[in-house]
C-alpha cells in the first residue's frame, strides 16, 4: 500500500464481473446524482434498501488534498434504511471511465433497485466501505459541515459538490435529513 495514492482501480476490475454483458443499471447516490459524464441509455429515479447516504467519506483527489481532505458521500449498512438516488442503463465500456472516477476507495458492489413503479432490477452501486484508507466514518453534522466548507480540490469546492447534491435531491423530491442539516449549517 502506498498511502492515499492506494486506488480501487485493479481490486475493481476482478470484482463483480459485469464486463460480458449487455446494458445494466448503475445506481448513485452521490455525484453520479448531479454529475452524469458519461453516455448513458436511459436514467431513472430509484432506491435501493438496507443503506444509508452518509459523508462519511475521505477525498483527497476529487474536494479535497492529502493534507487537508475534504468529505463526500458514501453507503452505510442500516437495517431497514432506504436510499434513494438516480439510476442509469450503461453499457460494460463505461466501466473503465467509472472505475478511474471512483478510485479513491469506492468499490463495486452488486445491489437490487427499486423503481417507481415497484419493479426491480440488479445493478451496479460504488461504495467505500469503512477499511478504505480515505475513510473518515462519522462526525457530527456541525462538524462535518465545517470541513467541507473549508475544503478544495482538483473537481472544486467540497462546498459546491454538497450544494450541487442537496439541491439535486431536491429536484427528485427526495427528503434527505443529514445531507439537507450539513448544507443548512454550511456557510
Ligand atoms: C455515487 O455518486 O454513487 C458515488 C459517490 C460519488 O461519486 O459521489
Amino acid at each position: 500500500m502506498t498511502g492515499m495514492g492506494a486506488n480501487t482501480i485493479t481490486e475493481n476490475s476482478n470484482r463483480v464481473q459485469w464486463d460480458n454483458q449487455g446494458p445494466f443499471w448503475l445506481f448513485g447516490y452521490g455525484s453520479l446524482i448531479f454529475k452524469a459524464d458519461f453516455p448513458y441509455l436511459e436514467k431513472r429515479v430509484a432506491y435501493i434498501q438496507g443503506w444509508e447516504r452518509r459523508f462519511w467519506q475521505g477525498s483527497h483527489d476529487h474536494r479535497g488534498t492529502e493534507e487537508a481532505p475534504g468529505r463526500v458521500v458514501t453507503l452505510t449498512e442500516v437495517d431497514q434504511a432506504v436510499c434513494y438516488g438516480m439510476a442509469y442503463r450503461i453499457v460494460p465500456d463505461i466501466l473503465e471511465h467509472l472505475d478511474y472516477r471512483e478510485k479513491n476507495g469506492y468499490l463495486r458492489f452488486e445491489t437490487t433497485l427499486v423503481f417507481s413503479d415497484h419493479t426491480r432490477d440488479r445493478g451496479l452501486v460504488y461504495i467505500a466501505t469503512p477499511d478504505n484508507q480515505a475513510f473518515l466514518g462519522p462526525a457530527t453534522e456541525a462538524e462535518i459541515a465545517r470541513q467541507i466548507s473549508r475544503s478544495a480540490g482538483p473537481s472544486g469546492r467540497n462546498r459546491d459538490y454538497l450544494i450541487e447534491l442537496a439541491a439535486a435531491l431536491r429536484s427528485i423530491s427526495v427528503d434527505d435529513a443529514h445531507v439537507f442539516e450539513i448544507e443548512r449549517q454550511c456557510n
